[in-house]
């Protein structure tokens, strides 16, 4: 019968060969980047005697720097027919009207349940990628869980806009929000 020193001993090194796994299983991935991946590459300028050029972080496009086209491209032909002729001040009442002022405002500095339209226009140019800004707001109306803007939840705005509105009141709608923009139109 083996002694008690002798398990004790055989636990503490089968304790200890855990230990060591775990604490390899653990260890950082050598080849994971834990520095800018660009490093490498200013390195090897600074190496050949090269000017390091640190790449300006770049400015989101703003709506004004949009041609026509690109604003209203991708919309459904009737819905654009109808934005053609929009009254953006009648959007502004059936923002009133339909309720979406109790979620939504104008002033960035007001909290509410849905993002803010502070310059929404603007916002809606990189919103999703390859969607012009009116097609996003067709969608974010028509279609609220298409795109779920970051940090706000999903399923609180009401998803039957569609339904209650008519092709020229969502036009409407989607013009006014385009005037939110920081060029001011
Ligand atoms: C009950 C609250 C509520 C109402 C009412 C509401 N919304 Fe929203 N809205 C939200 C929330 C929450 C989000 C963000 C989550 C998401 O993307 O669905 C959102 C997102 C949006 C966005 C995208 C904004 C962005 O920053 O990308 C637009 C545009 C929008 N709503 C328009 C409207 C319009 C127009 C109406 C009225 C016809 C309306 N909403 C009514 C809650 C609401």
């Amino acid at each position: 019968m083996k002694s008690l020193r002798a398990r004790r001993f055989g636990w503490i090194m089968g304790l200890s060969l855990v230990a060591v796994l775990l604490l390899a299983a653990c260890a950082p991935d050598p080849t994971a980047l834990i520095i800018s991946p660009q490093l490498g590459e200013q390195m090897a300028a600074l190496e050949a005697g090269n000017e390091v050029v640190v790449a300006a972080p770049t400015e989101a496009p703003k709506l004004a720097d949009l041609a026509p086209e690109a604003v209203t491209a991708g919309l459904p032909d009737d819905v654009a027919a109808a934005l053609a002729s929009a009254d953006p001040a009648n959007g502004e009442q059936l923002a009133l009207a339909r309720g979406c002022v109790g979620c939504h405002a104008l002033d960035p500095a007001v909290t509410m349940t849905g993002p803010t339209w502070h310059n929404v226009g603007d916002t809606a140019v990189s919103r999703v990628p390859g969607e012009s800004p009116a097609l996003y707001f067709y969608h974010s109306i028509t279609n609220p869980n298409l795109f779920v803007v970051p940090n706000y939840p999903a399923n609180i705005m009401p998803a039957n806009y569609s339904e209650q509105l008519s092709t020229q009141e969502l036009a409407d709608l989607i013009d006014y929000l385009l005037q939110q923009n920081g060029a001011g139109g």
